[in-house]
């Protein structure tokens, strides 16, 4: 039995998590206690971590999800706030037998409120190093940029001084791109993208998630990103598609968000069969699962398995697409492979 026997056990690299999507309504209403944070009074789903778990389950898109999100880490205020909600999140993945992580943030969405980066980035820090420590789980932090602002935003954002200490450090080695997608293409960012890939930092973008391909094809030629998050549209361009396979570049699918966010209306009408018999490349991940019914990896690897039943070698692909195209060092990718 695969479901069972197997896929508990298999090691795990997760690429797709929004350190803020793995906000508890339990850790959002303490922490708003704590910081003596007004959550919205006009909004009956703000009454309790119940009425808030309900109301996530009745997403009608991903700016109704982005809505709440943006709210929810309104919460996140001091270095230690931004520590417990990253070890939370490392202890429950490492349940789910995760060995890395590559972890996106949105520090646009924190300088905002008027929290500096690095406070935010003390914080997560922290977490990353006690999880290398406790769990052997290791991983990497992806800053990424809002769409739905002016690309010029983004762009000062990238030149902040803080951001390129934490750039010339290591401390962060990738950029990506997220929030609303539609109206918001990939080419829009293209002075960013350039100037991340002169520091040589890695380079990932959500693409394909509600737009069409048109926008995994700006991410790959605009962008020169080595991911596409998402990319679940992009079999509609079987040009595209065969393209991504021939060149390796890895999707980072997310089958229960796309459910949650009504890109399809079950995890077994996503692509998976398309990408396996084409030979592209794709991991399976998370997204923002405190949001999402609380489905963190593990469970987003069940549910592929009861759509699709893939193969013990189709998973041992999978398991090895998912090493092979992380951001941790060769080192590490050999203790797990
Ligand atoms: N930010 C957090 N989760 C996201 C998603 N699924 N798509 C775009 N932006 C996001
Ligand atoms: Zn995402």
């Amino acid at each position: 039995n695969i479901e069972e026997d197997l896929l508990p056990f298999l090691p795990k690299c997760e690429h797709h998590i929004h350190i803020e999507g793995a906000l508890t309504p339990e850790l959002l209403f303490t922490l708003a206690k704590k910081n003596n944070i007004t959550l919205p009074t006009d909004d009956k789903a703000f009454t309790s971590p119940a009425t808030l778990t309900e109301r996530y389950r009745h997403f009608a898109s991903l700016d109704d999800f982005l809505h709440y999100y943006y709210i929810g880490m309104s919460v996140l205020i001091t270095a230690a706030d931004f520590e417990a909600l990253a070890t939370s999140y490392f202890s429950r993945a490492a349940r789910d037998t995760v060995r890395h992580a590559d972890v996106f943030f949105d520090p646009q969405a924190h300088l905002s409120r008027g929290v500096d980066y690095p406070t935010l980035l003390a914080g997560l820090s922290a977490a990353q190093s006690h999880a290398k420590q406790t769990l052997n789980l290791t991983s990497e932090l992806v800053c990424c940029f809002l769409r739905h602002l002016p690309a010029q935003a983004s762009l000062a954002t990238f030149h902040l001084p803080a951001l390129q200490a934490s750039f010339a450090s290591g401390a962060v080695r990738a950029i990506g791109l997220d929030s609303s997608e539609a109206g918001f293409p990939p080419h829009l960012f293209a002075d960013l993208y350039a100037d991340a890939r002169a520091l040589g930092l890695n380079l990932t973008a959500h693409a394909g998630e509600e737009a069409p391909p048109e926008y995994i094809r700006s991410a790959l030629d605009d962008l020169h990103v080595s991911r596409i998050d998402h990319g679940r549209r992009l079999p509609e361009d079987p040009e595209l598609l065969a393209r991504v396979a021939a060149q390796g570049t890895l999707l980072t699918l997310c089958p229960i968000s796309n459910v949650f966010l009504r890109g399809v209306g079950s995890v077994s009408e996503l692509p998976v069969r398309e990408f396996l018999d084409a030979g592209v490349k794709f991991s399976i991940n998370s997204d923002d699962p405190a949001y999402f019914g609380g489905n963190y990896i593990g469970e987003n690897y069940a549910a592929v398995q009861r759509a699709f039943a893939l193969s013990v070698g189709e998973w041992e692909g999978v398991c090895r697409a998912a090493i092979e195209g992380s951001w941790c060092g060769e080192g590490r990718k050999g203790e797990m492979r």
